[in-house]
């Protein structure tokens, strides 16, 4: 089947088929090879990107920088900006759709996303939000494809900590997409939003996959991959006492990688990890609750199962495919 993507924003995994999501993939895994045999680019070749970012990032500002460079293109970083505070976002938008063939946004809200597509007149991308963080669920998608060695059809991923994130809700889309079996291990108070999950389970009976939700770390039984990502997510800084009440129990650690049954299974992160005191908000929570590691054991983290830093380098080979897709000269 024929897809096209050139003009389109990248706003959430629900507005794309799953062959428009195979499509973004197949392209990643060949802008990876061309990369590794050292292939100069050309694909972004006269085009200008702009990178909004509300919020810290590490991965996503680099991969969205790096890999408009090496396709030729150039790249603006703007966390100053006039938007929401001296000029609306709606005039902002129709700016920065005069100077720039693309838009990538970072911030704490979805409807910020949604509205500087809706103005820009330009592809808007979502670089992650309250509601979702799409271009890392590509990654990781592309990183289990690499580690499974099976069709992502038999793959079965268990999510394990606070499943109604951004993190968690993108993996939900796009594991049902593809028909990837997706079990969110996680306490009560912590489930995907009811709807989402509604939509996404509905979505996965007719894909082949599954889409569930368990209380109990046997939840993770027959994984290929165990994901997890931080228990406070940004913008969330105050709710670290009753998280680690929640989620202390859904520690990813080798007792829980166990659990699988399947000594092959991967670890994947997002990343940032809290796996060690080496960070000052780790050992802050350290003096505070007495926690050395969160979300991970730093066994886990350095274990050969972890494939966090394959994932990682993916942002970049699937951020490159999403704007060579939607803007470039391919
Ligand atoms: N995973 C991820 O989005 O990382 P950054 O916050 O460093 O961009
Ligand atoms: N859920 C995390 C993801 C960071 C990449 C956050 O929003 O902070």
């Amino acid at each position: 089947m024929h897809v096209n993507l050139k003009g389109r924003s990248f706003l959430t995994l629900k507005d794309f088929t799953p062959q428009e999501i195979r499509f973004l993939l197949d392209l990643s895994h060949d802008l990876k090879r061309k990369k590794r045999m050292g292939i100069p680019g050309d694909l972004l070749q006269g085009k200008n990107i702009v990178l909004l970012f509300e919020k810290t990032s590490t991965r996503t500002r680099c991969a969205f920088e790096t890999a408009c460079w090496d396709e030729g293109g150039n790249a603006t970083f703007l966390s100053n900006s006039q938007m929401g505070k001296k000029e609306s976002l709606e005039d902002t938008a129709r700016v920065l759709g005069r100077f720039y063939d693309g838009i990538e946004f970072r911030g704490f809200s979805q409807q910020t996303a949604e509205d500087l597509a809706r103005y820009a007149g330009v592809p808007v991308w979502n670089g992650l939000t309250d509601r979702c963080h799409p271009t890392q669920a590509l990654a990781d998608v592309m990183t289990l494809e690499e580690c499974a060695g099976k069709p992502l059809s038999q793959c079965k991923l268990a999510y394990v900590g606070d499943a109604r994130n951004n993190v968690a809700n993108s993996l939900m889309i796009i594991c049902a997409k593809l028909g990837i079996h997706y079990t969110a291990v996680c306490p009560p108070e912590l489930m995907p939003e009811a709807g989402l999950l509604e939509d996404m389970a509905a979505l996965a009976r007719q894909t082949g996959g599954e889409t569930k939700v368990r209380h109990d770390l046997a939840g993770v039984g027959g994984a290929d991959a165990v994901y997890t990502d931080v228990w406070v997510s940004m913008g969330e800084e105050d709710r670290f006492k009753e998280r680690i009440r929640m989620l202390q129990p859904y520690q990813v650690n080798s007792a829980l990688m166990e659990k699988t049954g399947n000594p092959k299974a991967i670890f994947l992160h997002c990343l940032p990890a809290f796996h060690d005191l080496n960070t000052e908000t780790g050992r802050e929570v350290h003096k505070e609750y007495g926690l050395k590691e969160m979300e991970v054991s730093d066994g886990v983290f350095r274990s050969s199962q972890s494939r966090v830093f394959d994932q990682a380098e993916n942002r970049l080979h699937t951020i490159k495919a999403v704007m060579v897709a939607t803007i470039g000269r391919q």
